[in-house]
């Protein structure tokens, strides 16, 4: 059977996080170019696809229960091909066809290519997993949005945090070539993007792993080892020498070259880790405009303890300091985070660490979960897991309800300033209202005119914790 010659239809169900939704565009992208139309639900398409998350046991339950659903379609309509891509089958491997025997293809992330080959090969009704194998960089993509793009700077996760299964689904960390990057960004400015947001596990780990002769960017060289050189130097000679001699690619210089490319507005990046935010990032925040005014710092737990046995590398003081650092240059930038509630072993008072240092901070939002046990990890393994669950709940009711009032009060601030407001589409409550989201990645309902992709000025008239609600600027907008 070959898939070029009929119109076949396929349709892609995402779960987790924007690396897996990025990799459901290439995988659309990819189908597209085989000759595949997108079905609008699974019912009406061919090939039905799932990219699978298993960051808690909550994102297995869900893709479990949309997995009966494909069964109940493939007995209706044997020919119907079934694809099981992501984290949950890069976890669970060859088991996926031994549970769901239904299954024809399985692949972990990056594999995307692979699912090509098997699609257009003859005998589709054999079984196939395919490992991870590298970067699917090629690959074109179908994007939601024509102005806003996802731009992977690398792949996997060199951490090993305790309680995380990325490390396992997603393999080691490796940079995208600086070059590449670029070359893509400017691909995706002139396809007609304005923002692109960065993704990778750490991404303020790019780039150590990369090499180059550039000179740094004049305005890194006071944040650059090789500028703090001890005196006694021979002028012209040493400095030459060192200009030679390889460096590594850093983020803030990434920031900054992506931030340069025409067309481009505003960049975005998820997720830093604390450990690594530098002050050469941060002084990327402040000084050019296109990288926006949020970063999300995921705390995941304020007490010292806990932290070291979710092997994070920093305490509470140093978290601290590093807000204190970002906050010292970018005053009005929003801090957004994650935290984990109920990991093993976490005490009353170790939990109010963790309110202590959302009361200090004031963060502009946080996801919150409570820990989940996740196979082949260590913190699944920590017996000390005494925390019973209404406890854990009535923690998160604590924690959600400081997080809020945070955030509603942090948004205040907004109120009566114009801010820029990058269109999205209209509201989803009202079609004669404009939805958009401003540099501090806040969802601003507004009465104006506008397309979607563009940026206008709106005066912000009232907050909630989650959204704004303004006016577009007529004055602002003409005199623009
Ligand atoms: N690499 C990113 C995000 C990883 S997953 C980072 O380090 O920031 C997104 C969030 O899910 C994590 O920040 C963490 O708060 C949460 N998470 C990960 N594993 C979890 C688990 N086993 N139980 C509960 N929450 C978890
Ligand atoms: Fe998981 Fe930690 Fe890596 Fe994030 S940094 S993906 S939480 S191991
Ligand atoms: Fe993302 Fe879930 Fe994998 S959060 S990296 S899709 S486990």
């Amino acid at each position: 059977m070959s898939t070029l010659e009929s119109t076949k239809r396929y349709h892609v169900t995402t779960f987790g996080c924007q690396m897996n939704e990025h990799d459901s565009e290439r995988m659309r992208g990819m189908l597209e170019s085989l000759g595949y139309d997108e079905a609008p639900s699974a019912d009406d398409a061919d090939l039905i696809l799932f990219n699978t998350c298993s960051i808690r046991e909550s994102a297995d339950s869900r893709f479990v229960a949309h997995l009966g659903h494909a069964k109940r379609m493939k007995k209706e309509r044997p020919g119907v091909v079934v694809g099981v891509g992501g984290c949950w089958a890069q976890s669970v491997k060859d088991e996926v066809f031994e549970r769901f025997p239904f299954v024809d293809v399985a692949f972990g992330p990056g594999q995307i290519n692979r699912l090509a080959e098997f699609l257009t090969s003859d005998d589709l009704s054999a079984q196939g997993y395919f490992e991870f194998e590298g970067f699917p960089a090629h690959l074109p993509t179908k994007r939601d949005r024509p102005f806003q793009a996802w731009v992977q700077i690398a792949v996997g996760c060199n951490l090993k945090c305790s309680y995380c299964i990325v490390p396992s689904t997603r393999g080691r960390e490796a940079s995208r070539p600086f070059e590449q990057l670029l070359d893509e960004v400017e691909r995706l400015a002139a396809d007609g993007v304005r923002e692109v947001t960065l993704l990778g596990q750490n991404v303020n780990a790019y780039g150590r792993d990369l090499r180059t002769t550039d000179p740094l960017p004049e305005a890194l060289l006071p944040f650059h080892a090789a500028a703090k050189r001890p005196t006694g130097r021979i002028a012209g000679v040493d400095d030459e020498a060192a200009a030679a001699r390889p460096r590594p690619r850093t983020f803030a210089e990434l920031l900054m070259a992506v931030s340069a490319v025409p067309g481009i507005e505003r960049v975005r990046y998820t997720s830093p880790h604390p450990k690594d935010i530098r002050e050469d990032v941060v002084a990327v925040h402040a000084t050019v405009p296109e990288v926006c005014q949020h970063i999300h710092l995921p705390l995941q737990s304020g007490n010292t303890r806990i932290l070291k046995r979710m092997r994070r590398t920093y305490d509470k003081q140093r978290f601290l300091d590093r807000v204190e650092m970002i906050r010292a240059q970018c005053p009005d930038i929003a801090l957004t985070t994650d935290i984990i509630v109920g990991f093993p072993g976490e005490t009353e008072e170790e939990f109010q660490d963790t309110l202590d240092v959302v009361e200090r901070v004031g963060f502009d939002g946080a996801f919150t979960f409570i820990f989940s046990p996740r196979r082949g990890t260590e913190a699944a393994e920590m017996t000390d897991d005494f925390v019973p669950h209404p406890v854990k709940v009535e923690r998160m009711e604590r924690l959600v309800e400081a997080v809020q009032r945070h955030a509603k009060a942090r948004t205040q601030r907004f109120v009566g300033r114009t801010l820029d407001v990058l269109i999205e589409g209209p509201s989803r409550n009202d079609p004669d209202v404009l939805r958009g989201r401003t540099s501090h990645n806040k969802v601003v309902n507004f009465t104006g005119f506008g397309e979607p992709g563009e940026t206008v000025p709106v005066e912000i008239t009232a907050a909630t914790s989650q959204t704004l609600t303004g006016e577009m600027s007529l004055l602002a907008r003409l005199g623009a």
